[in-house]
């Protein structure tokens, strides 16, 4: 059977990129990543691309500045290099673009997006400095499918995480990024073996066949 084509949206370091990558090498995910692509031209996460002979993509942004909807625009050249590498599942990996109807459209419950905060709580930005702020003892990560709202789509998997005595936003961002290392994979390879099953705003995980 042919193997899922994954395409993946970075912007940064491309540390969660990077686990994906560790785990198709490692064959805890039967998939294959087909593209890169970032709207920062010097995104990490394409060099990470390059080195594992990854098709990596730099789409500038400013190319669709002057169109009428410059936002959907740009996902629709996004859009356009997905087909043309066949992807059928988007990963957000560090991603600091709000999709748009567009690509949502395209990929309807074949986007997924990393996100550091235990969501509903913490949307946005900043993620670890609100939940600092905000003083909770236990925040974590969420993987979820993207829709419209930002960050509010059914959630597949979360992993918790307790905030330390002393903790920085430095400090807290290191701990949570080592469980969103363990849970993007694994959500992934749920939905390679099709065993995420959407129902309202729930994510069921049936049993593996
Ligand atoms: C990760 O912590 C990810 O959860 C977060 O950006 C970081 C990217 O790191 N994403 C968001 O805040 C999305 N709203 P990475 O580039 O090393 O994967």
């Amino acid at each position: 059977m042919d193997k899922v084509r994954i395409g993946v949206l970075a912007s940064g370091r491309g540390s969660n990129l990077q686990a994906i990558i560790d785990a198709i090498n490692a064959g805890t995910i039967t998939a294959q990543l087909a593209v890169v692509i970032s709207n920062k031209v010097n995104a990490y996460a394409l060099e990470r691309a390059r080195r594992h002979g990854i098709a990596d993509i730099f789409l500038d942004p400013a190319s669709v500045a002057d169109q009428p909807n410059p936002r959907e625009a740009y996902d629709r050249k996004i859009f356009e290099v997905l087909k043309s590498y066949q992807v059928e599942l988007v990963l957000l990996a560090g991603y600091m673009r709000i999709v748009t109807p567009i690509l949502i459209q395209a990929y309807p419950w074949r986007i997924m997006n990393i996100h550091p905060s235990l969501l509903p709580a913490f949307p946005g930005l900043q993620a670890q400095k609100q939940a600092l702020d905000w003083g909770v003892k236990i925040t974590g990560c969420t993987v979820h499918f993207v829709t419209e709202g930002v960050d509010e789509g059914p959630i597949i998997v979360q992993a918790a995480v307790p905030v330390v005595e002393g903790d920085t936003v430095e400090t807290l961002s290191e701990r949570i990024l080592a469980h969103e290392h363990q849970i993007y994979p694994l959500a992934v390879q749920w939905y390679v073996e099709g065993r995420l099953r959407i129902e309202g705003r729930c994510v069921r995980i049936t049993q593996k066949p």
